[in-house]
């Protein structure tokens, strides 16, 4: 039988703790709707409202790119040491196994081919697929500047309704053509168009030049792409200033898969970005990780030839 006698004696209401509200700190998120929030916070670690994205989307648009020739042989091993994964829904569901407790952020937009105009996009994927794989935030190419700029910020405009409808944030990417110039002038436009439109985060290129006003002047969180294979300490400098500059994380793929030890090299990533760590002191650790995995590696091969 139920205890009713002396439960209203029992309960404790806590009438002298004010009830709790706390401030969403990621950029020019606190206004968002909590499922919104939550799926941020997956994404953007609240510890520091920064993020180590993997990106390995390439393929939608250029096929099997070095270092993605086999997704589930050379990614699925680095997804333990990301914060998101940034993935085409087509890779994910064959290559990356379901019981990842990591967010997607899902590449939304398609419908071109490196052998044709690449700002000639579309919506890829519809908004009832994005919740059927969980995602926890829709990536969608805008090209401002580009021969199909209305198109693209057409399609970025109806990923973020949707989106919306459903509480999954948007990541607008802003695609540069090889005629425009990657400086602060033009990523500042690009990026402030995408969050004006309702973009919850950003992916751009780090600048050399005044990429801290590009950061200061887009009000929602910047992640900067890799861009081309670097050598290594080249890519821990980018990611480095970009941090120091405003930056709130990168969105990283060749600069990661494409190195001779990938799983060093996210982790130095992310000691410079969650930890604040120099380029050069990132670099000793990937040297250093670098060698284990090596030792690692040879153990394994042994292991096997017995
Ligand atoms: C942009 O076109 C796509 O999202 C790329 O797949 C991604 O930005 C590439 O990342 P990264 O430049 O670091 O290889």
């Amino acid at each position: 039988m139920a205890d009713t006698d002396d439960l209203l004696e029992r309960k404790n209401f806590y009438l002298d703790v004010p009830p709790a509200c706390s401030a969403f700190t990621l950029k020019g998120s606190n206004a968002l709707d909590w499922g919104m929030k939550n799926r941020l916070a997956r994404i953007f670690s609240p510890a520091d409202n920064r993020t180590v994205m993997l990106a390995v989307d390439h393929g939608y648009f250029q096929g099997p790119t070095t270092g993605l020739e086999r997704i589930d042989v050379t990614i699925a091993p680095l997804v333990p040491f990301a914060d998101a994964l940034m993935i085409t829904r087509g890779a994910l569901r064959s290559s990356i196994p379901p019981e990842t407790s990591k967010p997607v952020v899902l590449r939304s937009s398609g419908g071109q081919s490196i052998l044709k105009e690449l700002s000639n996009e579309r919506i890829a994927v519809d908004i009832e697929d994005a919740v059927r794989v969980n995602a926890s935030a829709l990536a969608v190419q805008v090209y401002i500047g580009g021969m199909h700029e209305h198109q693209s910020i057409g399609n970025l405009v109806e990923i973020v309704n949707s989106g919306n409808r459903h509480g999954i944030p948007t990541m607008a990417v802003t695609g540069v053509g090889k005629e425009l110039a990657r400086d602060a002038k033009y990523l500042g436009l690009a990026t402030r168009i995408c969050a004006e439109l309702g973009a919850h985060f950003v992916k751009t290129y780090y600048c050399e030049k005044n990429f801290a006003a590009v950061a200061a002047g887009c009000p929602v969180p910047l992640v900067i792409a890799g861009g081309k294979k670097l050598p290594e300490l080249d890519a821990l400098t980018m990611a480095y200033r970009a941090i120091s500059e405003g930056a709130a994380g990168v969105d990283m793929g060749r600069n990661i898969f494409q190195c001779d030890a990938p799983k060093a090299m996210i982790q130095a990533v992310r000691a410079v970005v969650h930890g604040d760590e120099t380029p050069e002191k990132a670099l000793d650790l990937y040297h250093a990780l670098k060698s284990d995995g090596e030792v690692e590696e040879a153990c394994q091969q042994k292991t096997q030839l017995r």
